[in-house]
């Protein structure tokens, strides 16, 4: 039977254990020391678990269908640690820009593993990619396709992306595959843009690209959005994207990595040619659960409802922010589970900084810690300095040791870019 500490727990990195004193451990790492070195609000990253998930999607991919890759949507994480490990684990980089192309480079990532995307990627984007040699670059318009075939002096690897005309039961802002999308080109129109790739000689079009959105708890519109491509002809590669959903609450039940990848494997075996690669691009659920941000508690004001505010927010967790409203589950580090339900809220200046309602804490006083789980994805990416907040340090824990692979801001860095 599963208790509701295992249920909690299940919303840790895998491995997240209470030791003796009650005291969570993640990565081997006490919680209440890693606080104690490293200050609060932290990111801890459990090392082994990150590393588990990803071999879990590669082998799991390959075994369903040898020769397919997968790639690391490097946008849900972009910490340069975080690269490197994927690089280590066999995966592919996605990049975005310009931005995450050099931080994948500075990775040590191999420029041919690179996916390059973007839905208007500037001349020295373009150029940059091109120059560091980087594999595939994913033409989202005509426009990209005029930009490259100018560039161009050498073979390029391309994919194109196409609107696959699916809508999958997302929030709309990270919905990317229904008509009227501004990524990739309507099915309509895909063919025209494939006659003219395949009729230059320096651009070598390996197939079609397609995402269908993010934080999807339901396995269907992959399998739909397999399917609506395949009638645009025969290639060698079909890139499925990211969007697995992830559980980060009770409430939410996404398919398992294992039923996603039967799912479009599938649908790979039923619409597309058997000797095509299938490609796929995870973010959130390659990096959500082996995070855990660590706060205290500075203020509990006691009242329907009581207020229990930590020294963090939607500055440095800003998928609780209105944008998206995403809600955790959240215990004490060393009470785990359990207590009397609260409002657990951040110290930013909206009434939306919330992460969870409802939530039983046991008793929490100021200075006492607080664990928020499933907080790998889009968290360190979209932290930001809203009220002067200085964006977490990212703590990898391991085997019981751990190590900062990105610093706390300081004052200082929030006036450096100052000119005057
Ligand atoms: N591939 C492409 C082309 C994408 O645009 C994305 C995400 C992914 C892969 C990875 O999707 P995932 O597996 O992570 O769902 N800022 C939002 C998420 C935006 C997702 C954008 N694209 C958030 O905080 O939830």
């Amino acid at each position: 039977m599963t208790t509701p500490r295992d249920a909690l727990l299940g919303l840790f990195p895998r491995g997240t254990e209470v030791d003796g004193r009650g005291v969570l451990v993640v990565g081997g790492c006490r919680l209440t020391d890693v606080a104690a070195t490293y200050g609060t609000p932290t990111y801890v990253v459990d090392e082994a678990a990150l590393r588990r998930q990803a071999r879990r999607f590669v082998d799991g991919l390959n075994a369903r269908r040898p020769g397919s890759h997968v790639a690391f949507a490097s946008k849900s994480f972009t910490c340069t640690a975080v690269y490197r490990l994927m690089a280590q684990e066999g995966l592919a980089l996605d990049v975005a820009g310009g931005g995450e192309l050099v931080m994948a480079l500075a990775a040590g990532a191999d420029p041919a593993s690179i996916v390059m995307h973007g839905n208007a990627k500037t001349d020295d984007e373009l150029h940059r990619a091109i120059a560091a040699g980087v594999g595939t670059i994913v033409v989202d318009n005509t426009d990209d396709l005029d930009r490259l075939e100018s560039m161009l002096t050498r073979p390029q690897r391309v994919l194109l992306r196409v609107i696959p005309g699916v809508r999958a039961n997302t929030q709309e802002a990270i919905s990317t595959g229904h008509h009227g999308s501004k990524f990739g080109l309507p099915l309509d129109r895909a063919s025209e843009a494939i006659d003219r790739m395949r009729r230059h000689p320096l651009i070598e079009l390996l197939g079609l690209h397609l995402h269908v959105g993010s934080q999807i708890l339901d396995a269907a519109p992959f399998a739909d959005a397999v399917k609506a491509v395949s009638g645009l002809g025969d290639f060698d590669v079909y890139d499925v994207g990211g969007g697995l959903g992830v559980r980060y609450t009770y409430d939410e039940h996404p398919p398992s990595v294992e039923e996603y990848l039967d799912v479009i494997t599938a649908a790979a075996s039923e619409h597309l040619p058997d000797s095509a690669a299938l490609w796929i691009e995870p973010g959130r659920s390659l990096v959500a659960q082996s995070q855990v941000t660590l706060y205290r508690v500075v203020t509990v004001k006691h009242g329907e409802p009581t207020f229990v505010a930590v020294d963090g927010g939607i500055a440095d967790n800003f998928e609780a922010s209105s944008y998206l409203g995403q809600r955790f589950e959240a215990t004490l580090v060393d009470r785990v589970g359990g207590g009397e339900p609260v409002e657990l809220v951040g110290r930013q200046c909206e009434s939306g900084d919330l992460f969870a309602s409802d939530l039983p804490l046991q008793d929490a006083r100021p200075g006492d810690l607080v664990a928020v789980p499933m907080t790998g994805a889009y968290n360190h990416t979209l932290a930001n300095n809203y009220n002067g907040a200085l964006r977490p340090p990212v703590v990898f824990c391991r085997d019981g040791q751990s190590r900062a692979v990105v610093r706390r801001d300081t004052y200082d860095d929030l006036l450096a870019r100052d000119l005057s």
